[in-house]
């Protein structure tokens, strides 16, 4: 094909649920100027990745990726290769030094200008588009969501918290909450267009703060919960020390709301939890499970961990086995940590655990909670649990995918049933991560 002029462009998310979500606010802005997403990379003139800086091993994969796209490049000069999202907000302009391939970089607060530094980068302009600005919340942008059954929608930007290895505050700027108002529109626009599930999206979800009239958190989830009564409502992230009495009461208290709470905890250790500046000790956290499993019972909990973190010792990584095995989360993302440059800890603490402790340690984590997952994924074995469904599964076009209300993923035999069902499913068997079973009479809610 030609690609020289083509206005048709593809856009690679990697990392969070953030950039996913950008990826959908960068396609509306760039349908807006007569830009349309292409099918796949092939057949767009325009390639754009969306990037992740948070460990080194995402921005290897970035460099990876550019090398590629340089391949393509030869055979098609016309191609236009844009990096957007943390990875360029990190390294700025140093980062055309990565590859030849770059045509244009933009920072996660300046896609407004992304139809401009694309017509620069066809006149052979390379531009770096990073200025933050705190302001930008995106309003009156309708993201260009990929699927119909389940959308994200992001309540603020940025991170005003400086947990020591994060280079988060640094990619995304201030923190920044969205009116109160433009978050229920667009959940009234999200229920008319028939979303079956809604995930309320921010690096700490819990500072929320509506710059209009100063409702928290738990007050936006209350209002959405009551906008989309038919639809499964999660959030995510929350940080256990804003975690509040009155956001876990209106979870328990909204049968819509699921119950289900990412909690990050990051290590078992006080002492660590201080050098990485998470604002809180173990003891703390340990205080705020129990509230959350005294008032929502049943409630699924699941957390971050990071191995190897600076000045951490034997004790300190018992500390956290003794964590997984004392509160049985359901499940875990686990990473060994990952020196980023000029966050608080590039800048006052030494990396000094060898990769191979590192890797020793975090595979020690890995083995506990996959043993505890599935315990919990076997309790399930002979139960009825909700299911939304979600997709056909990948192994089979009989079989259908969804997720509990508690995030489990199930696998089901299709019958009459389409994504976007709301079913009973009864579970017959289990793996590490998947529950399987077949449904239960009769649809619970269409
Ligand atoms: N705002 C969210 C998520 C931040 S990034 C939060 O506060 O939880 C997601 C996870 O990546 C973090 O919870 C942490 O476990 C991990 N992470 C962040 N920086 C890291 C680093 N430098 N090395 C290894 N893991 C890291
Ligand atoms: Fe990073 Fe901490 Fe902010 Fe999460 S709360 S994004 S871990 S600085
Ligand atoms: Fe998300 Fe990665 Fe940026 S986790 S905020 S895409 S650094």
């Amino acid at each position: 094909m030609r690609r020289e002029g083509s206005k048709a462009f593809y856009i690679h998310t990697f990392g969070c649920q953030m950039n996913q979500a950008d990826s959908a606010i960068i396609t509306s802005l760039l349908q807006r100027e007569g830009y349309h997403p292409a099918e796949n990379e092939n057949d767009a003139g325009i390639i754009l990745l969306n990037t992740c800086a948070v460990r080194e091993n995402a921005v290897d994969r970035i460099e990876h990726y550019l090398q590629h796209l340089q391949g393509m490049k030869k055979r098609d000069k016309g191609l236009i290769v844009g990096v957007a999202g943390c990875v360029p907000q990190f390294q700025r302009e140093e980062m055309f030094t990565m590859s030849p391939a770059i045509d244009f970089l933009a920072g996660p607060d300046t896609y407004r200008t992304l139809p401009l530094v694309i017509e620069q980068a066809r006149a052979g302009i390379r531009l770096a588009s990073l200025e933050f600005n705190a302001a930008e919340t995106y309003e009156g942008i309708d993201p260009v969501r990929e699927g119909l059954i389940s959308a994200v929608v992001p309540v603020m930007r940025g991170c005003n918290n400086m947990c020591a290895f994060c280079v988060v505050p640094f990619t995304r700027g201030r923190e920044r909450s969205h009116p109160f108002k433009s978050v229920i529109v667009e959940v009234q626009k999200l229920v008319a267009s028939g979303y079956r599930e809604i995930t309320l999206i921010g690096q700490n979800v819990n500072s929320y703060s509506d710059p209009e009239d100063g409702h928290n958190f738990a007050d936006l989830l209350d209002a959405v919960s009551s906008e989309a009564p038919m639809a499964r409502i999660r959030f995510t992230t929350s940080h256990p020390k804003d975690i509040s009495e009155a956001l876990v009461r209106t979870i328990a208290e909204r049968r819509n709301i699921c119950n289900h709470i990412h909690l990050p905890v990051q290590s078992g250790s006080s002492r660590m939890l201080d050098l990485m500046n998470r604002g809180h000790t173990i003891e703390e956290y340990r205080e705020k499970i129990a509230l959350i499993r005294s008032v929502i019972p049943g409630v699924a909990l699941s957390t971050d961990i990071i191995a190897g973190f600076c000045g951490e010792q034997e004790e300190d990584h018992q500390a956290t086995l003794e964590l997984l095995s004392a509160v049985r989360f359901d499940s875990a993302f686990m990473f060994f940590y990952s020196e980023r440059p000029g966050t608080l800890a590039a800048r006052t603490l030494e990396d000094d655990i060898p990769e191979a402790v590192k890797k020793r340690r975090l595979q020690e984590i890995i083995d506990l909670q996959n043993s505890i997952s599935d315990k919990h994924y076997q309790d399930t074995v002979g139960t009825v649990v909700e299911v939304l469904a979600e997709s056909e599964s990948r192994r089979s076009s009989e079989q259908l995918m969804g997720r509990t209300d508690t995030n489990r993923v199930v696998v089901f035999e299709r019958e009459h049933y389409q994504a976007g069902d709301r079913l009973n499913v009864l579970i017959s068997s289990a793996t590490s991560a998947t529950l399987i079973g077949r449904p239960e009479h009769g649809v619970v809610q269409h």
